[in-house]
């Protein structure tokens, strides 16, 4: 059976898609791979490979050697992160879908799955119920490489048949992988110091409001996408999807109905002007038609499976 690999296997989202595909296509099948040394405890019972996607010989080599067929690139440096290092984010972010993309020219990869971004958008797009095409003039490095990544993954589709597949993903929220890095991440570290101390300190204010996505949403996505037929696809840029738009005193008020002594107090940071050029609400229509996207974690659902999973 032709082989998976997910490169960036040891972070938040590929923690659980690798778990996911684990379970329903054989731990053999799928080789989790990342720079870090050694997996994450969670994926340390399947294959594992230390790989740095920007060692394009050895990538190339691993692909070719071990006949994988279907590649799940996660790696990357995310908004908050990327703001700091804008050089090295830009080739992190872009030059390793270079060379997944090219192997898949070649013939040797027949299926690619690369994440894009709410960040694509920018401070001029419609902010509310943002529709698949609109402007975008994204102002963070983070947004441009993505958007750049949208554009080179549709060209390799028109131009060389290339089967690349893409989510524009809200913010992600999970319990069993933490955040990378990312202007989202507060929706994820609040639940922590809810349980931990009933205090949060909130890097954003408190009505600013994203659109966001529990994890099990996020992954079952991603793999109806993968699975999807390919003449059903009408997007080789990167599908909308549109989750939950909540603000930070709305999440608060969410915690507050299980912790009723939660407290929320907000200091903005660099990050503030980052969510203020993001959209507030995403309008999914294409997913839903395409690929038949429905969404089940609301932001009560969340917020019950996020604080019963936190210790
Ligand atoms: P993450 O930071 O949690 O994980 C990224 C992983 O890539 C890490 O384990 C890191 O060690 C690995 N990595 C970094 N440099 C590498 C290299 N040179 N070679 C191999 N591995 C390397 O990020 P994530 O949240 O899991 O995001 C995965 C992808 O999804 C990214 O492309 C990100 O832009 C995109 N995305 C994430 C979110 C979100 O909210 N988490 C939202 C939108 C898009
Ligand atoms: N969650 C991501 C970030 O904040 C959005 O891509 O960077």
């Amino acid at each position: 059976m032709a082989k998976t690999i997910i490169i960036g296997a040891g972070g938040q989202i590929g923690t659980e898609l690798t778990l996911t595909l684990r379970n329903t296509h054989g731990k053999e099948q799928i080789i989790a791979a990342d720079i870090k040394t050694h997996a994450p405890p969670l994926i340390e019972d399947g294959p594992y490979v230390q790989m740095d996607i920007l060692d394009r010989d050895s990538v190339r080599n691993y692909i070719i050697d071990h006949r994988v067929e279907t590649v799940y690139l996660l790696a990357a440096l995310l908004s908050a992160t990327a703001e700091k290092n804008p050089d090295f984010a830009w080739k992190l972010n872009m030059d390793g879908l270079f060379t997944i993309l090219d192997l898949a020219k070649e013939g040797y990869v027949k299926k690619i799955f690369w994440p894009s971004s709410i960040a694509v958008f920018g401070p001029t797009t419609p902010a509310d119920q943002t529709p698949q095409h609109t402007i975008m003039e994204p102002s963070t490095v983070y947004g441009i490489s993505k958007q750049a990544g949208e554009r080179w993954c549709e060209y390799y589709y028109n131009k060389f048949g290339v089967d690349v597949r893409s989510i524009r993903y809200p913010g992600l929220i999970s319990y069993k992988s933490p955040p990378g890095g990312g202007t989202t991440d507060y929706a994820v570290d609040i639940f922590y110091k809810a349980k931990a101390s009933g205090k949060f300190t909130c890097f954003l204010s408190k009505d600013t409001a994203l659109p966001m996505m529990f994890m099990d949403d996020a992954i079952r996505a991603t793999i109806q996408l993968m699975d999807a037929p390919a003449d059903r696809l009408r997007i080789r840029s990167a599908y909308n999807l549109g989750g939950i738009s909540f603000t930070p005193e709305e999440i608060a008020a969410s915690i507050r109905k299980q912790l009723p002594e939660f407290e929320i107090t907000y200091e903005p940071d660099f990050r503030q002007a980052i969510a203020d050029s993001w959209p507030n609400s995403i309008n999914d229509s294409y997913a839903v038609s395409d690929w038949d996207w429905n969404l089940e974690f609301d932001l009560a659902r969340m917020t019950h499976e996020m604080l019963k999973n936190i210790p």
